[in-house]
């Protein structure tokens, strides 16, 4: 390869490696006699699931063809490390996918994602799995195609895990689940460091984009047939705080960093054609009135807040890290309802966290008691290697966790099923996604409120947003009938 012709800015190099891997890829299809196939495996948040849509936009313009079967030319695992359960997970299933390989000529295996990013599993990857091909962390998605030509032209394992961001590229290909909603990142990283949370080392300080980038990248989405964006950060009600956090001092400001999330959403509003806007997630503890009065004003802003409450008890939340009390969040909610009232709330909820007493326990289910959530995703507190809570003393006995568990799991199902009961008899705008799963007949969409509505309906309709009468409340899910 002649060096000099490597262009050196972006995304022009990695147009330039997408071709390089394109002839590569044709020749290797050409011997085997058919299209060389991938499979990307995503674990995790919203946030992996739309890092693997780049993943495949870019597997797919070099010439590879999707395939659901692990079985294939290709095969990447997107990681996710915020629970120790998900590393256990990931090393059984290379084992799995060694023996496909051993069976398969020519098969590449790459791993990528937020568990990259620790030092001890790279360890582990170049000692004990010698067979994984190419390895990437969070910061260098966007390199795909300079990563697999490397390992083709070289044959041997390329590992690149940057400790930090330089500046992720954006403008490449993306290939969508849904071909009229998709997520847009506003931000990456976060500076909130929870005790108990290992995000902030696996993706680094937080860091917005411009805000035209995130506008034009909308604006070309919507002319592609998306109608509902969701806006991705892990924190983004501190969209566009004045740091540059590269290196946490405080940097000049150009124009656009004046722009803050409420601003951010109207501007993303004033977008024509776009009929839906959603974002995650927030923290509570930067979610400002004037956030609220935006989203009540908007009717283009479904009225869903997933905010993560971890725990009821302020002292569990102090040791959290957390910054607001049980109060504080009570009274945010009041906030929220008082302007929204049917909005739909969700949350994160940790049992089990170092210390938690039973009386902290009860602070935790009175506060599901008293919000009534729509959703509730529980997690068992899992110890992070290098996080503050991982040197906490006082870790509670599994037996105890469990049965906490157990008893919150049905306090939040009898509460979720009746908040979700609300809707009952009201006629609902609903963005059809797809063909119902168990009955043909039947089509599957969600309210802006986020929830999921079954009702007869066919192919036609799926990407169309249409009034459905919400019959009969399921539990999690409704029963209805379309209105037209
Ligand atoms: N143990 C258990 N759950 C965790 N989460 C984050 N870190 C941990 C951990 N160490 C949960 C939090 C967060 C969600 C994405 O995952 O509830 O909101
Ligand atoms: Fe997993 Fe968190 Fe990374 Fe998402 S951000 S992939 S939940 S570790």
């Amino acid at each position: 390869m002649d060096e000099k012709k490597i262009p050196s800015m972006e995304p022009d190099r990695q147009y330039y490696f997408m071709n390089c891997c394109k002839e590569l890829i044709l020749q290797r299809s050409r011997e085997a006699g058919r299209t060389l196939t991938y499979n990307v495996q995503t674990f995790g948040c919203q946030m992996n699931a739309h890092d693997s849509e780049k993943l495949k936009g870019i597997l797919d313009e070099i010439g590879y063809e999707e395939t659901e079967s692990e079985n294939a030319d290709f095969v990447i695992c997107n990681t996710c490390t915020v629970r120790e359960n998900a590393n256990q997970k990931l090393y059984g299933h290379l084992g799995h996918i060694k023996n496909i390989k051993s069976k398969r000529k020519n098969m590449i295996v790459c791993l990528c994602g937020c568990m990259m990013q620790e030092p001890h599993v790279i360890k582990t990857i170049k000692e004990k799995y010698r067979y994984v091909d190419i390895v990437f962390g969070t910061h260098n998605i966007y390199k795909l195609a300079e990563l697999i030509y490397r390992y083709l032209s070289s044959g041997n394992m390329v590992v690149e895990v940057l400790e930090k961001s330089d500046n992720a590229v954006e403008a490449l290909p993306q290939k969508r689940k849904y071909r009229f909603k998709s997520g847009v990142n506003i931000m990456y990283g976060c500076n909130n460091f929870c005790t108990y949370c290992i995000v902030p080392y696996v993706r680094g300080r937080e860091k917005s984009r411009e805000p035209q980038e995130i506008l034009d990248e909308i604006r070309c989405k919507i002319a592609s047939g998306v109608k509902e964006v969701m806006l991705l950060g892990q924190n983004v009600n501190s969209y566009g705080k004045k740091f540059d956090y590269s290196d946490g001092k405080i940097a000049e400001l150009t124009e656009n960093q004046n722009v803050r999330f409420p601003e951010l959403l109207n501007q993303v509003c004033k977008i024509d054609g776009l009929e839906r806007v959603r974002f995650m997630t927030s923290h509570p503890k930067d979610l400002s009135d004037e956030l609220i009065s935006t989203m009540a004003n908007n009717p283009k802003i479904c009225k869903h807040l997933h905010l993560p409450v971890q725990s009821g008890s302020t002292d569990i939340l102090q040791k959290m890290n957390r910054r607001y009390t049980k109060e504080q969040y009570l009274a945010l909610v009041d906030k929220i309802r008082e302007a929204m009232p049917d909005i739909s709330l969700t949350t994160d909820i940790m049992v089990g966290f170092p210390g938690e007493t039973e009386e902290d326990f009860m602070h935790t289910m009175d506060i599901v008691e008293r919000v009534g959530y729509d959703q509730v995703f529980t997690f068992i507190y899992s110890k992070r290697t290098n996080t503050p809570a991982a040197g906490m003393d006082n870790q509670v006995p599994e037996e105890i966790v469990k049965d906490r568990f157990s008893r919150l799991l049905e306090l939040v199902n009898k509460k979720s099923n009746e908040r979700i009961s609300r809707f009952s008899g009201m006629v609902k705008d609903v963005l059809v996604e797809e063909i119902n799963h168990q009955d043909q007949a039947y089509i599957t969409g969600r309210t802006e409120e986020n929830v999921t509505v079954h009702f007869p309906g066919d192919a036609n309709l799926i990407g169309q947003i249409v009034p459905v009468r919400l019959d009969s409340c399921m539990g999690f899910y409704y029963l209805g009938e379309m209105m037209r």
